[in-house]
């Protein structure tokens, strides 16, 4: 299969049209430095789909001041051979003056849902996601759009902001694709110091811990909260928040927990940035040994796998 690459809107936008007249359509937006995650976003494309498009652009937008813009990772080559052997159709990479025209004056705001979580450390973030994401699928057009739930927020963000435009896009989130130790791939792991890795490990124990006590019929939230702040605490990660939300609303839960509800943590390691999160009752935990005697106290089995 060829894969065709372009930079202009207009040319992103006759080829999506072109591909629509053999079938659905399949978006992948994307920052680039992609990985086994991506990947799995255009496997699934590929499932619903008959032309895969995805989407390469570091978004300015959703950077705020003394983020990791100037540093984030790009690999166009790399990517590319990753796209063509993961059977992507087409790529639009496009400038930044492409998407943001001279003079451009717009912003797309979701409330309440970008408050929260990830929202309250980075203002700008969701609205500078809000407004990309707005402006690839008016690019793109009707197609089916795959997101990662490893951005579970965003991932929310993205449903409403379809539905409140009336856009014709179908958005579908895929499970979080992992380490074998149970980290969350991500473009910001090459950040990481071998020592920073290790240590990173904590994120998925302390969601792990909590899962584990959740299927045992644990329900209070601080308790819970407890369980996954111990094992990142410990591993010397700095735990920017660790909150328990309504897993659609992603308002606060306190008290009791229903029987789905999102645990959503993010830690640095050093200078970077990490996030996680699964939801309680619905996602498996990330490593499926780690019970809460073992997470808080590194039992001498290790529960590595
Ligand atoms: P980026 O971080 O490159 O992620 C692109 C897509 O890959 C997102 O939908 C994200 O949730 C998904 N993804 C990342 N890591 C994943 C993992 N380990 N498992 C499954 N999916 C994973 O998210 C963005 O870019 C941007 O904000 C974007 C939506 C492209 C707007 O600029």
């Amino acid at each position: 299969m060829t894969l065709r690459v372009v930079k202009e809107v207009a040319a992103f936008r006759a080829a999506c049209d072109e591909a629509r007249t053999r079938g659905v359509l399949g978006l992948v937006p994307t920052m680039g430095a992609l990985h086994a995650g991506h990947l799995a976003l255009v496997q699934r494309a590929r499932e619903l789909s008959q032309t895969v498009a995805l989407t390469l652009f570091v978004n300015p937008t959703q950077f705020g001041p003394g983020e990791d813009l100037a540093r984030y990772p790009r690999d166009l080559e790399g990517d590319l051979a990753r796209c063509r052997e993961a059977g992507v159709s087409l790529v639009f990479a496009p400038e930044v003056s492409e998407v943001y025209p001279a003079g451009e004056r717009t912003r797309v705001r979701v409330s309440e849902l970008t408050e929260g979580l990830c929202g309250a450390s980075r203002p700008v973030h969701f609205e500078g996601v809000a407004t990309v994401v707005t402006k690839l699928f008016a690019a793109a057009g009707p197609c089916v759009a795959v997101f990662g739930r490893k951005d579970y927020q965003q991932l929310k963000v993205v449903e409403r902001l379809a539905r409140d435009l009336l856009l014709p896009v179908t958005v579908v989130g895929l499970a979080t694709v992992r380490e074998a130790d149970g980290l969350a791939l991500s473009s910001r792991n090459a950040y990481l110091s071998a020592q920073e890795r290790a240590a990173a490990r904590g994120v998925p124990l302390g969601l792990s811990a909590a899962a584990a006590a959740f299927q045992a019929g644990e329900r209070q939230a601080e308790a819970l909260l407890r369980l996954a702040r111990q094992p990142i605490e410990a591993a010397g990660l700095a735990l920017q928040y660790a909150e328990l939300t309504d897993a659609d609303q992603l308002t606060p839960l306190t008290g009791a927990v229903p029987e789905r509800a999102l645990l959503a943590v993010a830690a640095h390691a050093g200078r970077t940035r990490l996030i996680d999160n699964l939801v309680l009752g619905e996602d498996p935990a990330p490593i499926a040994e780690a019970a809460p005697a073992s997470a808080s106290q590194g039992s001498p089995s290790g529960a590595v796998r």
